[in-house]
């Protein structure tokens, strides 16, 4: 029915139901994130994230982690696009979601509507299949998505509109006498195809400088400090561009390419480690 509506109409309509997801900033979960301590953890659950898994058949696993606090709300939405093939699949076969509490409850996202959302920012309307909302646990909640056909699906975490930090590794959540914006503590993961260590220090300038390499890419872009180093060999543009930008500010060479482009400023963010401190 929705879809038969005139594109303004829809659009007009979707605004009104849902203006508050608007902001959600994106992570798109790897194909190395199969489990949650090898998926990317946000640092603070109340924080607004949307989390795109895509799987191109049954059977795949993709999954992450958040931590919340005592006292905060617990708050989690699955999305699908409003478009093939997601919104022609049944419930049954859309990926499954399961999270599991501090203290090991499951809870199983399950799908009881499909309300219409128009995301402004990407100009995508998305459905809402299942909203959670619950006072939180203290510590580290798991994601596990399980796949059971060719399909793409977001879940939006927190609703706090304030920049978020992502790591990933093995993680310790951040003690209380950390100042919030540099890192959370980081091991070197043991399991973790991915392992990446980030320090309680400042992202300084000297700090980028010694990540100057494939193995360890830091770069600066607009007064901000990213690990690009998953992305060189994802890039569509090619390996060498972004290991051009590793261990100096790479502002000016990125604006030359992709300034105002939606898609390489989306990607970027995935990667943001913290602000430059000068
Ligand atoms: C961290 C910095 C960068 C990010 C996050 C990034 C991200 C992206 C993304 C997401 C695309 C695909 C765009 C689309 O499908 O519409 C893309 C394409 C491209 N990028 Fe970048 N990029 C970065 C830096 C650069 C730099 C520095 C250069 C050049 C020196 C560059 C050159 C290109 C080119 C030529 C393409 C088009 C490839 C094609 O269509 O075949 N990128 N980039």
């Amino acid at each position: 029915m929705y879809r038969r509506l005139t594109p303004l109409i829809a659009i007009a309509l979707a605004i009104s139901l849902a203006p508050a997801a608007s902001a959600h900033q994106p992570v798109v979960l790897l194909d190395t994130d199969t489990t949650p301590s090898a998926g990317p953890l946000l640092v603070d659950g109340t924080i607004s994230f949307a989390i795109r898994a895509s799987f191109t058949k049954s059977g795949q696993k993709k999954a992450f982690r958040a931590a919340l606090k005592e006292g905060d709300i617990f708050s989690v939405q699955y999305l699908i696009v409003d478009k093939k093939p997601e919104s022609g699949l049944k419930n049954s076969l859309l990926p499954q979601l399961v999270i599991t509490s501090p203290t090991g409850k499951k809870i199983t996202v399950v799908m009881k509507e499909r309300t219409p959302f128009f995301e402004s920012f990407t100009r995508t309307t998305y459905l809402y299949l299942s909203r959670v909302s619950q006072p939180a646990e203290a510590g580290i909640y798991s994601f596990v998505i399980t796949s059971r056909a060719r399909a793409a699906i977001t879940v939006a975490v927190g609703d706090r509109e304030v920049q978020g930090e992502v790591v990933r590794g093995a993680v310790q959540a951040p003690t209380p006498t950390v100042k919030p914006t540099p890192a959370a503590t980081q091991e070197p993961a043991k399991a973790s195809p991915t392992p990446e260590v980030t320090t309680q220090s400042a992202y300084t300038m000297a700090k980028v400088k010694e990540n100057n390499s494939a193995a360890s890419c830091w770069s600066v872009i607009s007064g901000n400090v990213y690990n690009l180093t998953q992305w060189i060999n994802q890039h569509p543009g090619g390996p060498s561009a972004i290991a051009s930008l590793c261990g100096v500010d790479g502002t000016a060479s990125f604006n030359a390419q992709h300034r105002g482009e939606g898609k390489p400023t989306q990607r970027l963010s995935d990667y943001l480690l913290g602000a430059l401190v000068k």
